[in-house]
């Protein structure tokens, strides 16, 4: 696909932030973009000791031109990044992402989402010098009254719990903030194109995170334990980590080009083929996995979910393929064989596995996959 190709062209040498380049996208989108070429420096927490993370496995620091492990909920050290690293691209993922974990810790989700944005919002302020900064939200971002529809990037934000609200307050925050001091007619040539871009769930090897469906069926298969389904008709847009990361960075080149035009908010979700429900992917990883079943707890009190959990969510990707070219590459289906290939390459590899490597090749393959198409 030509303008993927020209966008990532586009990075050689660009001096780029990526908030949260600890955490399961973040070390992707670093991997891809110290690839490219891109001088990457990362801003987030240590990732957490309880469990593998890919940021170590793969190496990723090794990679970066700079590491900040900070609290993006504090201003002054958000700025100090910024100040010392001049990015001239900043692509913001640090947050606090899952909805179980968001209703045990509402206040710390609300402040690291909402206000940690707004931190990096007003330090790019006042810094200056950022000509492209992205804030990643959520498909979640939307109101859903459960309805059976494709959410538009013009549908109203909303969300029922404390982590789908937060992001939904987080698009209301970036919107203001590019009303008020990122807006067009104020785009000078040290102002800031200022998007939003918004995902539904992503797959992919090296994702640890807890009540997450990859995850959660590694950990039992590795065990040799069923996989325990608690919602297993619940429809979700499946997507491999490389889609939504080649659609930021799509983005990105496009508003480096034209600062004015793409300042806005981007949906990168799967074609609607990619919606299957949570016991078809179970299925689908017991299959690539080689062993193994998995068992619908939904009728169990003991597992079943204490909290709303939305049945239906889809994104309209219409302005993202008409104004940016991109469009998915992988089925779904191809998602999770990629994905658990790489959960089992880890497993029977052990001290032989090289992460950095795998992820290497899985992207060159999608970059390879998405020029032919
Ligand atoms: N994974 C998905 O399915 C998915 C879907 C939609 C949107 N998203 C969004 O994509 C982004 C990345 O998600 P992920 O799945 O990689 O999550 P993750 O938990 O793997 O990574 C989160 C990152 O944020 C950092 N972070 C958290 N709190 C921080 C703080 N207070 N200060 C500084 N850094 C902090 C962590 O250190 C880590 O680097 C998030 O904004 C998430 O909401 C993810």
């Amino acid at each position: 696909m030509e303008s993927l190709g020209m966008s990532l062209a586009q990075l050689k040498h660009k001096r780029v932030l990526v908030t949260g380049h600890t955490g399961f996208k973040g070390s992707w989108l670093s991997i891809w973009l110290a690839t490219l070429g891109a001088k990457v420096h990362g801003f987030a927490l240590t990732p957490e000791a309880d469990r593998p993370s890919i940021f170590h496995e793969a190496q990723v620091e090794s990679l970066l031109a700079s590491h900040t492990v900070a609290d993006i909920q504090n201003l002054e050290a958000i700025q100090a990044c910024l100040e010392k690293t001049q990015p001239e691209i900043v692509f913001h993922l640090a947050a606090q992402p899952l909805v179980r974990k968001s209703y045990r810790e509402p206040i710390s989700t609300w402040s690291v989402n909402v206000m940690g944005t707004i931190n990096l919002l007003e330090a790019i302020r006042h810094v200056g010098g950022v000509r492209v900064c992205q804030v990643i939200t959520s498909d979640k971002c939307y109101e859903n009254s459960g309805q059976v529809c494709s959410f538009r990037e013009t549908d109203p934000m909303g969300g029922y719990d404390p982590y789908s609200s937060s992001k939904g307050a987080t698009e209301i925050a970036v919107s203001a903030w590019r009303r008020s001091y990122f807006a067009t007619e104020r785009l000078t040539e040290h102002g800031c194109s200022l998007s939003s871009v918004r995902a539904g769930n992503v797959i992919g090897g090296g994702d640890w995170a807890e009540d997450r469906i990859i995850p959660d069926c590694i950990r039992s298969l590795s065990s040799n334990e069923p996989i325990q389904i608690r919602n297993p008709n619940a429809i979700r847009p499946w997507q491999h980590v490389l889609e939504p990361l080649s659609g930021y960075l799509a983005l990105a080149g496009r508003q480096w080009d034209q600062p004015e035009s793409f300042a806005d908010s981007f949906n990168f979700g799967p074609f609607p083929s990619g919606n299957l429900t949570v016991g078809e992917v179970a299925s689908q990883v017991v299959k690539h996995w080689g062993k193994g079943t998995w068992v619908d707890q939904s009728s169990q009190s003991s597992v079943r979910s204490p909290v709303h959990e939305a049945a239906f969510l889809k994104l309209d990707i219409t302005k993202a393929s008409s104004l940016l070219g991109w469009t998915p590459k992988l089925s779904a289906h191809e998602a999770i064989k990629e994905t658990v290939h790489w959960y089992r390459e880890r497993f029977t590899e052990a001290t032989n596995f090289d992460a950095l490597k795998l992820c290497r090749s899985q992207i060159e393959s999608y970059e390879c996959r998405s020029k032919l198409l």
